[in-house]
């Protein structure tokens, strides 16, 4: 797939009215609805800036959760909750939609860009038609959820038809949902000139730098608890990498198809030839693949759990491990150490549990003093970058979880493939 694409800078966006694709899908508190962390916001304010001072007016978007868009999918999805569907009402759903408006973002945005931010209580309806239409060079609307809208996620070509009837231009910042080829990702650029914000453009930069031209050596590291989510990322790394290290829950899935015993650890019986096959095809591409020797086992899956360090093929029964061991720990620190490229995608263990962060976080550590090149796939290990306070230590960290994901996986991403080639 090409990632050279087109970007604002190559275009002329002054008096346009331009359709802007952000990800504002921010985290919030459960119980308030407060933003918990603006991040996102944050990393799409320089093409916001970048088009207002060039005279553009942006017609800004983003879908937030996954909303029912009819009270039908709320009705259904409830129902495979559990909830008897004689008790579900109309108001249920009304109040799940209010919890998913953008109109907190549209606050956010406007004290953060110093600068009024027009809200529009609609997608494509006459809120959004009125106020876009009205919309002057250098200022900024932020339509309502796009998710909001049953086209959206259907990929409805009727609804990207009508944001694009909108604007001029359409700009794709939404870096970590690329991969979804929705109205608002990818739909629209059949009705409009489309080209990519200055995020989208940094993180194609930079990840596709890293595995189409790595300073070598090239060690990825793999955490997280499932082998079945990973390992189309292992498979395309294996033509890529010249080191893969095994980290996290889905360890203990290589280990038991080695013919270890793993106790109660988490394991994924059915990817058990899968990660065989890994193991194989590793020595066949003279790929190091590292797993873990040794692992901190707990009795039971909590913070007080008593523990004991044991070689990873031999947990006890009534054990599971929930950390990477010490010699395992010093293996990986060396192998980052010597790195010239480092890509990280998943915890080394349980880290939200003290106890059983040691693993990340000396992993964590070592990412920060080498002088490789390191690349902190979005998620997980964003998230445990960020609270071990390594965050500025990193070369780049993505804002893309399942994005950055399907990036190394090799695939073609819908919201990158609809852009215009340089
Ligand atoms: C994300 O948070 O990874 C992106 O915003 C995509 O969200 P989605 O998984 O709801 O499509």
């Amino acid at each position: 797939m090409n990632y050279n694409k087109k970007t604002v800078k190559d275009v002329d966006v002054a008096g346009k009215k331009v359709l802007l694709r952000c990800d504002f899908n921010v985290p919030q508190d459960k119980k308030t609805g407060a933003i918990t962390s603006d991040k996102r916001i944050v990393a799409a304010l320089p093409t916001i800036r970048y088009l207002l001072n060039h005279g553009a007016a942006v017609i800004a978007c983003s879908h937030l959760g996954k909303p029912a868009a009819t009270f039908e999918t709320y009705v259904k999805k409830q129902v495979e909750k559990g909830k008897n569907q004689a008790d579900i009402t109309r108001e249920d759903w009304e109040k799940s939609l209010k919890k998913l408006t953008l109109a907190p973002v549209a606050k956010r945005l406007s004290e953060l860009l110093g600068q009024e931010v027009i809200f529009a209580t609609d997608v494509v309806g006459a809120d959004a038609q009125a106020k876009a239409a009205a919309l002057q060079p250098g200022q900024i609307l932020l339509l309502e959820n796009t998710r909001f809208e049953k086209g959206e996620t259907k990929n409805d070509p009727a609804l990207a038809k009508a944001m694009a009837d909108m604007a001029e231009l359409y700009v794709s910042d939404a870096f970590g949902a690329v991969h979804r080829a929705h109205a608002s990702t990818a739909g629209v650029a059949a009705y409009l000139p489309a080209v990519s914000g200055l995020l989208i453009e940094k993180e194609l930069r930079v990840l596709g730098g890293a595995i189409s031209d790595p300073k070598r050596p090239l060690v990825a590291i793999l955490g997280g608890s499932k082998v079945s989510s990973k390992i189309g990322v292992i498979n395309n790394l294996l033509d890529i990498a010249d080191t893969i290290i095994i980290g996290g829950g889905m360890a203990y899935t290589f280990a038991a198809a080695q013919g270890g015993s793993v106790g109660n650890s988490l394991l994924e019986k059915d990817w058990e030839s899968y990660a065989l096959d890994m193991v194989e095809k590793a020595k066949a591409k003279g790929v190091k693949l590292l797993l873990p020797v040794d692992t901190v086992a707990a009795d039971n899956y909590a913070p007080d759990a008593n523990t004991q360090i044991v070689p990873t093929r031999a947990i006890p029964d009534g054990w599971e491990g929930l950390d990477i061991g010490p010699e395992t720990t010093a293996a990986y620190c060396a192998a980052v150490a010597d790195a010239g490229t480092v890509i990280w995608n998943g915890p080394m263990g349980v880290f939200e549990f003290p106890t059983f962060a040691k693993g990340t976080e000396a992993v964590a550590e070592a990412l920060s003093k080498t002088g490789a090149i390191t690349i902190i796939g979005g998620g997980d290990s964003a998230a445990a970058v960020e609270q071990l306070g390594y965050a500025d230590k990193m070369t780049h960290i993505s804002t893309g979880g399942g994005a950055s994901l399907e990036f190394l996986e090799g695939k073609e991403l819908p919201g990158v493939a609809c852009l215009l080639d340089q």
